[in-house]
C-alpha cells in the first residue's frame, strides 16, 4: 500500500475517471476525500469504497465557488490534519461551433475546469506549504493540446490547466509540493458515452493502440506522480492517450 494513511482529496469524484482515482488511492491505503456536486453518487461509492476496507469522506461542494472549495479545504484538514494530495479532476463540457456558442457554455465550462483549479488549489495550498510537502494533479485533455472542433471552450480551459500546473510548479517547488497534469485522450465515461457513433470512430481510426483508455489507465498515471517514485517530477504533463497525440 503505497499511499498508506495519506489524505487524498479528489474533485469529480462521484463518476468515471475521479470515481476510479479515488477507488484506486483508497485501495493504496489513502484516506479518500470525495468532492462533488452530485452527493448521492458521492454517498454511494464512498460507501462502497468502505465496504471494501477503504476510508471515504464526503464533501458535497461546486469547484466553481471558492467560499465552498475553502469550506471543504478546512474541514479535511480539521478532520485529517493535512492534505497530501489534490487531485483537480472535476470537469465538464459544453460543445458548439463557436460560431453557435453560447456565452454560458463559455462561461459554465471556464468556471469549472479553470477556475475550479484555482479554487481547490488554493484552499489546499497552505496546508501543503506548511507540510513542506504535497502532491497537486490536475486533468488536462488532449483536447488543450491538439484541439477539437466543437471544444474552443474545453479547449482553452485544458490547455489553460497546463499553464496554470507549469507557473505553479516553479512557485511552490522550493517548498517541496509538485505540481503536475495528466492529459487523457478519448476516456471510455459518462463524459464521453453520449458522443455520436461517428465521432467515436473517426477517433479510433486515429488511436495507434487502437482501443479507448479506461478509467484506470489514467488513475494509474495520477497514482504514479502522487507516488515516491515521482519525487523528482514536476511542472510536467503526463499523456494518456494511446498515440493519439505525440
Ligand atoms: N472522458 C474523457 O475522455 C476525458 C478526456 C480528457 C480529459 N478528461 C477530463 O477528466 C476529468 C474527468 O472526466 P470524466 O470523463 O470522468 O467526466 P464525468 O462527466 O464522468 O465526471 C465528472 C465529474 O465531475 C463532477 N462535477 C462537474 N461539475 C462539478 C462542479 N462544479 N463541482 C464539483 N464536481 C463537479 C461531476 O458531477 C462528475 O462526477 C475531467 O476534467 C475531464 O475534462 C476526460
Amino acid at each position: 500500500m503505497i499511499f498508506k494513511d495519506k489524505v487524498t482529496v479528489v474533485t469529480g469524484a462521484s463518476q468515471g475517471i475521479g470515481e476510479t482515482i479515488a477507488r484506486d488511492f483508497a485501495a493504496e491505503g489513502a484516506v479518500v476525500v470525495l468532492v462533488d456536486i452530485q452527493k448521492e453518487k458521492l454517498e454511494a461509492v464512498a460507501a462502497s469504497i468502505k465496504a471494501a476496507g477503504g476510508r471515504a469522506s464526503v464533501r458535497e461542494a461546486n469547484v466553481a465557488a471558492f467560499a465552498q472549495a475553502e469550506a471543504a479545504a478546512a474541514s479535511v484538514v480539521q478532520e485529517f490534519g493535512k492534505i497530501d494530495h489534490l487531485i483537480n479532476n472535476a470537469g465538464i463540457t459544453r460543445d458548439n461551433l463557436l460560431l453557435r456558442m453560447r456565452e454560458e457554455e463559455w462561461d459554465a465550462v471556464v468556471a469549472v475546469n479553470l477556475k475550479g483549479i484555482f479554487n481547490f488549489t488554493k484552499a489546499v495550498l497552505r496546508s501543503m506549504l506548511s507540510a513542506r510537502s504535497g502532491r497537486i494533479v490536475s486533468l488536462s485533455s488532449v483536447a488543450g493540446a491538439m484541439g477539437n472542433p466543437g471544444q474552443t471552450n474545453y479547449a482553452a480551459t485544458k490547455a489553460g490547466v497546463v499553464g496554470f500546473t507549469k507557473s505553479l510548479a516553479r512557485e511552490v517547488g522550493s517548498r517541496g509540493v509538485t505540481v503536475n497534469a495528466v492529459a487523457p485522450g478519448y476516456i471510455s465515461t459518462p463524459m464521453t458515452l453520449g458522443l455520436p457513433e461517428a465521432v467515436k470512430q473517426s477517433f479510433l481510426a486515429l488511436i495507434p493502440l487502437q482501443r479507448f483508455g479506461e478509467p484506470a489507465d489514467v488513475a494509474k498515471a495520477v497514482r504514479f506522480l502522487c507516488s515516491d517514485d515521482a519525487a523528482y517530477i514536476t511542472g510536467q504533463v503526463i499523456h494518456v492517450n494511446g498515440g493519439l497525440y505525440m
